[in-house]
C-alpha cells in the first residue's frame, strides 16, 4: 500500500469528536446522553437569516467572489464599527468558517518549521492547523489556579526564537472562557512590535462576554496595523455553525493580498450561506442581550453545581461558553469513555471532552475536562449530578 504522509499520521484526532463512536454505541444500548463535549449552541438561529435563504430568488447557485460578496463585506464593516473596529471591506476576506480563516492565516504568515506561540490550553484544532501547515506550536502555559490569565510577558519573551513568526490568542477563550483585558492586549502588542511578529486573534466568541466586561479587540489597538490579524465567524455569534461562514480581517495589505491567493485557490466561500450571514447582520441587539443573559445563568448554574463536588477545581469563565474543570482522577480520556460505556443514572449519562487535547505539552491537562454549557440549566444540573455520582464510584 502506498504510504500515508507524515503530516497525515501526525494529524491529531479531535478531542471533541473522537469519543463519538462510544456515544453512538451508548445510544444504541438505550442510554440517553447530555452532550457537554461540543460547542454546538442550542440557541435558535435568527429568523432573518433563515428567511433570507428561503426567500432568495436564485436561478443559478453561482460561485461568489473569492474574497466574498462585496455587499456582505461592506455590511461586516458596519458591524465592526459598532465594536469600535475601523476597517474597510478591502481589509476583509470571507472564508468557509473561522476554521478556513485560521488555515489561511497560518499559510500566509508562516513557512514549514516556523514557530507560533500559543497560550495553552487552546482550541484543539490549532494543533491540527499547525500540523497541516508544517508549523511548530510553542505553548506558553496558562494555569487553572490563575483562572487562565495571560502568562507573564517574560514567559513569551523566553520562547521567542529566530523562527517565531506569530503569537495566537483566542479572546474570549475556548476552552478556558478567559477574556483578555485591554492591558493584556497592550502587553502583547508591545511584544509583537518589539520582535516584529504577527498577532493573530481568534475572536469568534466576541459577543459572549459576561459580568459587564467589555471585549477589547487587537484591531482597536493603534500601531498594530501591520501585525494584527483577526479570525472571525458567524458560527457561534448567530448560532449558525452549519452555515460555514467566517472571515479574516487585517489592515496589512500584503497579508490580505496573500490570503486572497489562498482564497482564490479554493474559489469561493459558500454563496447561500453568505446570503444568510448578510441577513444575520440585521439581528437586533436584544437577541444578543437575551443570549448573553441565558449563558450567564447557565455558567453560574454550572460553576455553582461543580463547586459542590469535592475535589473539583474550576475556573470561572468570563466569556465564551466553555469551562475547564480539574477532576480528582488521573486520566480523563479513560474517564470520558467509561462514562459512556459503563455508567448511567436511570439510563442517562454525560459526554465530556478530555482536556489533554487542548494542550500541546504532553502529559498536561490529563486530569481535566472541558465542559460546554450549551444546554439548558435543568439539563446542566442533571448532567453535573451524573458527574458527581460517577466520580464517587470511578476507579482510575
Ligand atoms: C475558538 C474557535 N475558533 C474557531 C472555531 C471554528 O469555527 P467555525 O469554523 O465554525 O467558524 C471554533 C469552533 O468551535 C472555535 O471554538
Amino acid at each position: 500500500m502506498p504510504s500515508i504522509s507524515k503530516k497525515g499520521q501526525l494529524m491529531p484526532q479531535s478531542p471533541i469528536r473522537k469519543l463519538v463512536p462510544f456515544a453512538e454505541q451508548a445510544v444504541k444500548d438505550g442510554k440517553s446522553i447530555y452532550y457537554l463535549n461540543i460547542g454546538q449552541p442550542d440557541i435558535k438561529t435568527p429568523k432573518t437569516a433563515i428567511d433570507a435563504v428561503k426567500n432568495s430568488d436564485i436561478d443559478v447557485l453561482a460561485y461568489s467572489r473569492s474574497e466574498g460578496s462585496e455587499t456582505y463585506r461592506q455590511k461586516i464593516c458596519k458591524y465592526y464599527s459598532k465594536h469600535y473596529i475601523n476597517v474597510t471591506h478591502n481589509d476583509i476576506v470571507v472564508t468557509t468558517g473561522g476554521s478556513e480563516a485560521l488555515l489561511f492565516a497560518f499559510g500566509s504568515v508562516m513557512d514549514v518549521d516556523d514557530e507560533i506561540i500559543i497560550p495553552e490550553p487552546f482550541y484543539a484544532n490549532y494543533n491540527g492547523f499547525s500540523i497541516a501547515s508544517g508549523v511548530k506550536v510553542v505553548p506558553v502555559i496558562s494555569k487553572i489556579e490563575d483562572n487562565f490569565a495571560l502568562p507573564p510577558i517574560e514567559e513569551f519573551e523566553k520562547l521567542i526564537t529566530p523562527k517565531t513568526k506569530a503569537i495566537l490568542i483566542c479572546n474570549p477563550g475556548n476552552p478556558t472562557g478567559y477574556l483578555y483585558s485591554k492591558e493584556e492586549i497592550q502587553k502583547l502588542a508591545a511584544i509583537v512590535k518589539k520582535y516584529d511578529l504577527f498577532l493573530i486573534s481568534d475572536e469568534v466568541y466576541r459577543e459572549f462576554v459576561y459580568d459587564n466586561h467589555t471585549h477589547y479587540s487587537i484591531m482597536q489597538e493603534n500601531g498594530l496595523e501591520n501585525h494584527a490579524i483577526v479570525v472571525d465567524s458567524v458560527s457561534k455569534r448567530y448560532s449558525m455553525c452549519g452555515a460555514r461562514v467566517g472571515c479574516l480581517v487585517s489592515k496589512n495589505k500584503t497579508v490580505i493580498d496573500t490570503v486572497l491567493k489562498f482564497a482564490q485557490a479554493r474559489l469561493s466561500p459558500p454563496t447561500l450561506a453568505q446570503i444568510a450571514s448578510e441577513a444575520a447582520l440585521e439581528t437586533p441587539q436584544s437577541y444578543f442581550d437575551d443570549v448573553v443573559k441565558e449563558y450567564v445563568e447557565r455558567r453560574n448554574t454550572l460553576v455553582t453545581e461543580l463547586q459542590k463536588i469535592e475535589g473539583i477545581k474550576v475556573a470561572k469563565p468570563k466569556g465564551a461558553f466553555y469551562c475547564i474543570a480539574e477532576l480528582p482522577i488521573k486520566n480523563s480520556d479513560n474517564f470520558a469513555k467509561w462514562l459512556l460505556e459503563n455508567f448511567d443514572i436511570d439510563g442517562k449519562t454525560i459526554m465530556v471532552a478530555p482536556a489533554a487535547g487542548f494542550y500541546s505539552t504532553p502529559g498536561v491537562g490529563l486530569n481535566q475536562i472541558r465542559i460546554a454549557y450549551v444546554l439548558k440549566k435543568e439539563s446542566l444540573i442533571k448532567a453535573v449530578n451524573i458527574l458527581k455520582e460517577a466520580l464517587k464510584v470511578y476507579k482510575d
